[in-house]
């Protein structure tokens, strides 16, 4: 309880809450979607001894063929309807060019009070047992009422054993981006201070439906989330997970390493520097902890985050009302310019 007080304290300092989570409602709505065999990789922790190969590139006019779409009611209780795939592309809430791809939240219809409005929330049909996730994105959703988020979460168990990674996270007018472990008791990550250059928010990464903080780190830069992210044209996300920890890596698009821009296939963690935010293996073991991740692509709107933190946000009226106008969310879709996952050898 000290530690889980400690790090909601610290999060409402910085504009944030305690309810991070984006846990899926059930394992039984989990073992709906599609899962091929598990694959059994050979891992050699960190450094410069793995090469990587590109498994998957979501992109463009394929991006889509990556991914299932999440229909259940959304877990994390937003005003939102998570629309099949038929309906996606009809209503024109997912689209692609030849190079890039869209999730939309509808910003055509107006609602009555408490209706949901419809948006997309995506889940890779493979699942990963540690792997390099990459997301480069031109824009991200924002504004009043949304919650846009890119993490990974377990297929094989119920939340929160098997773990979830929150990769790009935030609600409301966030300014930063958070990065958040959740997972199963006794996962306590001994980071040292120079591993991360985010904000360390808390080192208790154990969550239950009541106690959802995990153990979090917040950027510090405008440029990871929402209108500064836009603003800067984008960025590029990078998670690496293997035996020697979780990494998260932020850039914008001229920061990002050249191994990354040039889009050759064969990216080296071990070159890139000190990441934003890092859990090592030591006080959690990363495959013990962290099991079979399907990665996610959604915005949920209003629920247990974004409601909490939006009359500190100085958001209009309710977050309620504020999902009835569509004006609201002209500025609520991604733009991604691909998603590839890498397997090591
Ligand atoms: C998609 O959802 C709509 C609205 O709920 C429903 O009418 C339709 O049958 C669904 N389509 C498929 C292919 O499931
Ligand atoms: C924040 O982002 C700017 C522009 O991308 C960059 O020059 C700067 O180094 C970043 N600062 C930190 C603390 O990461
Ligand atoms: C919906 O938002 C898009 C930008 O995402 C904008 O181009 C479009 O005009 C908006 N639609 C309406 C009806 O305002």
């Amino acid at each position: 309880m000290l530690s889980l007080a400690l790090s909601a304290l610290a999060l409402s300092a910085s504009g944030a809450t305690a309810l991070s989570s984006k846990r899926h409602a059930s394992l039984a709505q989990r073992m709906k979607s599609e899962r091929p065999a598990l694959r059994s990789p050979v891992w050699h922790g960190m450094g410069r001894d793995s090469t990587f190969q590109l498994e998957d590139n979501c992109q463009g006019s394929t991006f889509f063929d990556c991914f299932d779409y999440f229909t259940d009611s959304d877990p994390t209780h937003g005003d939102v309807v998570f629309v099949n795939e038929s309906d996606a592309w009809s209503l024109g809430l997912v689209s692609s060019t030849s190079d890039q791809a869209f999730l939309r939240v509808d910003n055509t219809s107006t609602l009555a009070s408490g209706q949901g409005r419809n948006s997309v929330r995506l889940g890779t049909k493979k699942t990963y047992d540690g792997a390099l996730f990459v997301l480069d994105v031109e824009r991200m959703p924002t504004g009043c009422a949304t919650w846009p988020a890119f993490w990974t979460v377990s297929q094989s168990q119920p939340w929160p054993l098997g773990g979830e990674i929150d990769i790009i996270e935030g609600v409301n007018l966030n300014t930063v981006n958070q990065m958040t472990l959740h997972t199963g008791p006794g996962c306590e990550p001994n980071t040292p201070s120079t591993d991360y250059l985010a904000q360390q928010l808390g080192t208790t990464c154990a969550s239950s439906d009541g106690a959802n903080a995990g153990c979090g780190f917040l950027d510090k830069n405008t440029t990871s989330y929402g209108a500064g992210l836009n603003t800067a044209g984008g960025g590029v996300f990078a998670m690496h997970w293997d035996g020697g920890g979780v990494s998260i890596w932020h850039w914008t698009h001229d920061e990002q390493p050249c191994d990354l821009a040039d889009q050759s296939g064969s990216p080296d963690p071990s070159s890139w520097g000190t990441p934003t935010a890092a859990w090592v293996a030591d006080g959690c073991s990363p495959y013990t902890y962290l099991k079979d991740h399907q990665a996610i692509i959604e915005t949920t709107l209003c629920g247990d985050w974004a409601n909490s933190n939006y009359a500190a946000a100085g958001c209009p009226a309710t977050c309620s009302d504020a999902v009835m106008d569509p004006s609201n969310f002209n500025d609520a879709y991604w733009q991604i310019n691909y998603f590839s996952v890498f397997t090591e050898s």
